[in-house]
């Protein structure tokens, strides 16, 4: 029973109950939503325990009094969904949407009697809920000065976090502390374990012209911070209008949250009509030889991007069958200091010394796409100016692939990237890009809310400290983190495929096999193959990456502990073999791996790429083995992996 059962009698509105209450499909979780003495509250049970505690949830608005008390329930609408829908890309071909949903209509019962909806949804996995303000006489607009929706988990939980509102935005390492140990606000996807025993992750999915949510922590729980304007406020709202999904995801095991597919769920279904150019794919770059520097963005005598440089990296793609090539320092705007002189930047004029015409010509002469890009320094206004030139001008050169990048620490030198200015901006690359039939990948990128289910042509993005942050500031449990964080935001182009692991300027903190496990483990539709070519010639290693897709069909997340270990395997789209992936953190470690998963009665063919034993990602790191085995359904495997090691199977039904 409801603990505020006795304080809601009190407050019957006309004989509508004021308390809505919505089921998972298996009934193992329950939302309650009720209105307390004219505040709006709700709580999350598992099993019968509470997951989250009785939280409030209202809004503080400028020149506008409170949404916050005097609420009363007016009607309560129920629905059930069940359906399937097929990816364009992704790591499941086919994903089910399940849930109970509850539209619980809200008035106030005094001064404007404003009216709002809270639509919750309950799936097996977890539950979400949005605020909805429709069109009304007596409400047009508003100015959201806070929104409080409270998250009160168990302070004894653990926590694993980036803080928010920090220059390098979600470049930085993880922390794992106790909520109690908050200090700061921290970003979504938010992710913990309870002292019940299960995991939970809060994030937001479908964030549109909204400030993205942060967590703050405020007398013993969660509050969300929604990411402020420079003008004070923090959202301005023009009614009709609806916030983005609050959304909390519950699993028993934290492999639990990585299987969860609500936040694609909660989008809206494609909006493209033909999603037939739209395709993942790997691509190499001439970008690590840039930030090793061998090679500069700017001119000059290490100028990357030269007519004859691309010819010979377009050779490289063909060579090693890898479809698509970046280009970074195409464009003028480079030379000096770029990160503070956005204005510089030209999207339509090729640097000197590159034949953009010719070079285009040769990459499809030889079956290759480019991919171009386009820095920012987050100097937005000069993007925005550009932006319809800057796309006809890839729509007319037939590219499809492009790279954005948004460095600085505000956008225009004021606003953060995740704010509602932030957001909106985003939004408009993704849509003009659409258009345009390009493909994006961006880089100082708004976080992951799932909007690539409605527009499938946002393929990855950034939006965590990835490879680039390689020698000196990534340490081995990095990647063991960030699959069950970061990663529950959606694809996000880590850059793996570095051999050259003991480079003196860049070391890179993993013994060579783990990159290969990074296709695995870190999805991407957008996969790098980011070493420079030499390091590819002959090497046996290579042929993984040469096999391993960027799409999928199924995904089954083994085995895993946050910030420890996990092993990931993927089903190829539309095929019937598969690739495995294992990381560990810095203690070595041997698992044990059991192929349930696979076809009864079929054999395989193992190729199996592991660390040696002596193997060690600080002073062994290009110690590895590769063997090849059968295997068949229910058979066993065990793997040892160094520490900051991993490995890579690739399974070939025969
Ligand atoms: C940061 C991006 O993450 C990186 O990939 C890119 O090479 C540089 N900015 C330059 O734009
Ligand atoms: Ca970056």
């Amino acid at each position: 029973m409801l603990m505020f059962n006795i304080f809601s009698k009190l407050f019957k509105h006309k004989g509508v109950p004021q308390t809505a209450t919505v089921t998972s499909p298996d009934r193992r979780l329950i939302a309650e939503f009720e209105v307390v003495g004219g505040v709006l509250q709700y709580q999350i049970k598992r099993d019968g325990r509470l997951v989250i505690n009785p939280s409030r949830i209202g809004f503080e608005l400028k020149n506008d009094r409170p949404l916050a008390k005097n609420m009363v329930i007016v009607r309560t609408a129920k629905k059930t969904h069940n359906e399937q829908w097929e990816t364009v890309w992704g790591e499941e071909k086919t994903i089910t949407n399940h849930y109970n949903e509850a539209a619980i209509y809200l008035a106030e019962t005094d001064g404007a009697e404003r009216l709002w909806t809270v639509r919750v949804r309950a799936f097996d996995e977890g539950v979400a809920w949005r605020y909805e303000f429709p069109a009304q006489p007596n409400w047009q607009a508003m100015e959201i000065v806070n929104e409080f929706t409270e998250f009160a988990f168990d302070w004894n939980s653990t926590g694993w976090w980036i803080p928010a509102y920090q220059p390098d935005r979600y470049e930085y390492n993880y922390t794992k502390s106790q909520l109690s140990d908050l200090e700061n606000p921290v970003h979504t996807p938010f992710t913990m374990r309870l002292p019940l025993g299960c995991y939970a992750a809060v994030h937001e999915a479908a964030l549109y012209d909204y400030g993205a949510m942060t967590l703050r922590p405020q007398d013993g729980r969660l509050v969300s911070d929604i990411t402020p304007l420079s003008n004070g406020t923090r959202v301005g709202l023009v009614l009709p209008a609806q916030t983005p999904w609050r959304m909390v995801e519950i699993g028993q095991a934290p492999t639990d949250l990585m299987a969860n597919r609500m936040m694609l769920n909660l989008n809206a279904p494609c909006k493209i009509q033909d999603t037939s150019w739209i395709q993942a794919t790997k691509y190499m770059g001439i970008w690590w030889a840039q930030h090793l520097g061998e090679l500069s963005w700017g001119t000059g005598e290490r100028q990357a991007i030269t007519t004859a440089r691309v010819r010979e990296y377009v050779d490289a793609c063909a060579t090693y069958g890898v479809p698509a090539l970046l280009l970074e320092g195409w464009n003028t705007g480079w030379d000096g200091d770029w990160m503070n002189h956005g204005e510089r930047f030209n999207f339509t004029e090729p640097v000197a010394g590159f034949d953009i015409d010719a070079s285009l010509e040769y990459a499809r002469q030889n079956n290759v796409k480019l991919m171009l890009h386009h820095e920012t320094s987050a100097d937005v206004a000069n993007y925005e100016k550009q932006m319809t030139d800057a796309y006809a001008f890839l729509k007319a050169k037939n590219v499809h692939y492009l790279k954005t990048g948004y460095v600085g620490s505000r956008i225009n030198h004021l606003e953060f990237h995740h704010s509602q200015i932030g957001v909106r901006h985003y939004q408009r690359t993704v849509e003009i890009a659409a258009a345009n039939q390009v493909m994006v990948n961006i880089h100082e990128p708004i976080k992951g809310t799932g909007i690539e289910r409605t527009w499938p042509n946002l393929l990855s993005r950034e939006g965590a400290r990835g490879q680039e942050y390689e020698g000196g500031a990534l340490a081995p449990n990095h990647a063991t983190i960030i699959p069950f964080t970061r990663g529950l935001a959606g694809s996000f182009d880590y850059t793996p495929g570095i051999f050259d692991v003991t480079n003196f300027t860049k070391r890179v903190a993993t013994t060579i096999t783990r990159q290969l496990a990074y296709y695995v483990v870190i999805f991407s539709a957008l996969q790098m193959v980011s070493d420079r070519p030499h390091m590819y010639k002959d090497h046996p290693l290579f042929r993984f990456i040469q096999l391993v897709p960027a799409t999928w069909g199924r995904s089954l997340y083994l085995l895993g502990e946050i910030g420890e270990y996990l092993v990931v395997a993927r089903q190829v789209r539309d095929g019937t073999d598969w690739f495995i992936g294992g990381v560990t953190n810095e203690n070595a470690r041997k698992i044990n791996l059991f192929f349930d998963f696979l076809d009864k009665d079929a054999k395989y063919t193992a190729e199996i790429y592991r660390d040696d034993e002596n193997a060690h990602y600080r002073d062994n790191q290009m110690a590895y083995k590769i063997e090849a085995q059968e295997i068949r359904h229910g058979d066993h495997m065990a793997i040892h992996m160094a520490s900051g090691g991993g490995f890579a199977i690739y399974l070939k039904k025969n």
